[in-house]
């Protein structure tokens, strides 16, 4: 990683620079709420800091068997600098410290970049929901296996 960038705890102070990176980066971004909640209900939540800003968020939920990566973004600006290949390697190292099966996530067909960032980790394309985003776009689910 470049620079002084450290990954830390989402904090509720985050939010107004995550929503701004969230609307600049989904068609159908979450609303600060969720991030919120996720914080409150003890979420994997990570922000990407470089110096006072927030450039990047990871937020994942823990269950008993996986690890749902529900979003992960990084800034335009900031992009191509490994910034998320960090975040998702701190992600699968607590899926191993938890002893966690598999870690899945939800990613459009679309999106290139996500697939090949999560293609370059060994995450495979399990199956697909049809319809899955408000626009009538599928989702692909991808699948890493820890265990
Ligand atoms: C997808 C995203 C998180 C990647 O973040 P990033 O910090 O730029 O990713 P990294 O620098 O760690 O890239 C790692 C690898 O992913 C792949 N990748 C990343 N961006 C890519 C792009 N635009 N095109 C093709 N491959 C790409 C490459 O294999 C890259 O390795 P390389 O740079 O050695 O070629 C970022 O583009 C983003 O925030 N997009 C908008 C939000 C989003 O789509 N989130 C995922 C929702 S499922």
């Amino acid at each position: 990683m470049e620079w002084n960038v450290t990954i830390r705890d989402m904090r509720k102070e985050d939010l107004p620079f995550i929503r701004l990176i969230e609307c600049r980066c989904f068609l159908d971004p979450w609303p600060s709420v969720c991030f919120s909640q996720a914080i409150d209900e003890k979420g994997i939540c990570w922000s990407v800091v470089l110096g006072d800003k927030v450039i990047g968020y990871l937020v994942a939920f823990k269950d008993k068997n996986y690890i749902h990566l529900a979003n992960i973004a990084i800034d335009q600006p900031y992009r191509r600098l490994n910034i998320a290949s960090n975040l998702i390697n701190l992600l699968i190292e607590q899926a191993h410290q938890s002893k966690i099966k598999y870690i899945k996530l939800e990613v459009r067909p679309s999106n290139i970049a996500a697939i090949s960032l999560y293609r370059k980790f060994g995450f495979r394309k399990f199956r697909t929901i049809p319809n899955y985003y408000k626009n009538g776009e599928d989702a692909y689910i991808y699948i890493l296996k820890i265990l």
